[in-house]
């Protein structure tokens, strides 16, 4: 059967596993998909073992950069994310980095969530990997505006610079910033320690901005919390976002796209249990 993995440290709680294992059965593909605990100091070595007779890997924290600098071809949306969450072993034994993270993302939030990007105000807050993997795919939807906002100023402006010749993005610290957005995506890690990076919140309109939390929890983010009392239009999270770039790695891997919402379905009466 075929073989895949999830590679990270640590690795334990993945739902990945779970998700792949749905798709297989939904989709009719035989394959085997586990977890695999690498090693913090040589994951290059161990993920080239795994692929003597693996198939595909997905790869989490924190070996998404050294997964970049392991395949030997990239995608060009992971190229620009500078970090790596699926490969894949082509026919001639070469290993192809891609990173659904971005399309998974989007996908959620125009497909799921039925939200057009096209022309609207984005403010995304973070200017870590999981910005730099959304970029790409944000701007590629034509918004009128991305704003990165981040506690460390300097960070935004990079990945802004980085990122300029795509579209209409900049940089800005959190408290600069007071006129209303349509979108605002926390992309910081702020929620696992049940913070709210600190935006006034002038920024929703209440009834129109629409806010996505990129972490998920049982009891909602402590940014969906913030953003639902200051009026938001819809506050979500980003479970959605988790089996999206799942499916698109199956896709990837497997030439079949297979259908999420009963997926994410399953693990959202999971997380209630
Ligand atoms: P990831 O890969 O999930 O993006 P990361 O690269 O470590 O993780 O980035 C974490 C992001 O969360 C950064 O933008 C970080 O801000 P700094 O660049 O200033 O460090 C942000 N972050 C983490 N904790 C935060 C908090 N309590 N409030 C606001 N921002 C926070």
């Amino acid at each position: 059967m075929d073989r895949y993995v999830v590679f990270g440290n640590p690795i334990g709680h993945s739902k990945s596993p779970l998700i792949h294992r749905m798709f297989a059965e939904q989709t009719g593909e035989q394959l085997d998909y586990s977890t695999s605990l690498a090693p913090l100091d040589d994951f290059s070595a161990f993920a080239l073992g795994f692929f003597h007779e693996g198939r595909g890997a997905n790869v989490t924290v924190p070996f998404k950069e050294e997964a970049w600098r392991l395949a030997d071809s990239l995608t060009k949306r992971a190229q620009r994310a500078g970090a790596v969450n699926t490969l894949s072993k082509l026919a001639d034994g070469s290993l192809l980095g891609d990173n659904t993270d971005g399309a998974g993302l989007v996908r959620d939030l125009t497909v799921n969530a039925g939200f057009s990007l096209s022309g609207k105000r984005i403010l995304l807050l973070g200017a870590g990997g999981a910005v730099r993997g959304a970029l790409e795919p944000l701007l590629a939807e034509q918004p009128a505006s991305v704003i990165i906002a981040n506690r460390t100023v300097e960070k935004a402006e990079r990945l802004a610079e980085l990122f300029a010749d795509l579209g209409p993005v900049s940089a800005s610290g959190f408290d600069w910033l007071r006129e209303p957005v349509d979108l605002i995506i926390n992309a910081t890690s702020a929620s696992l320690s049940g913070d709210v990076p600190p935006i006034a919140s002038s920024l929703i309109e209440p009834g129109q901005t629409f806010c996505y939390d990129m972490m998920y929890s049982q009891e909602p983010t402590s940014f969906c919390r913030w953003a639902t009392e200051h009026g938001a239009a819809v506050s979500m999270d980003g479970l959605g976002m988790l089996v999206e770039q799942a499916a698109e790695a199956f896709f990837l891997w497997r030439g079949v796209r297979p259908e999420s919402a009963p997926v994410l379905a399953e693990l959202r009466r999971q997380l209630a249990l």
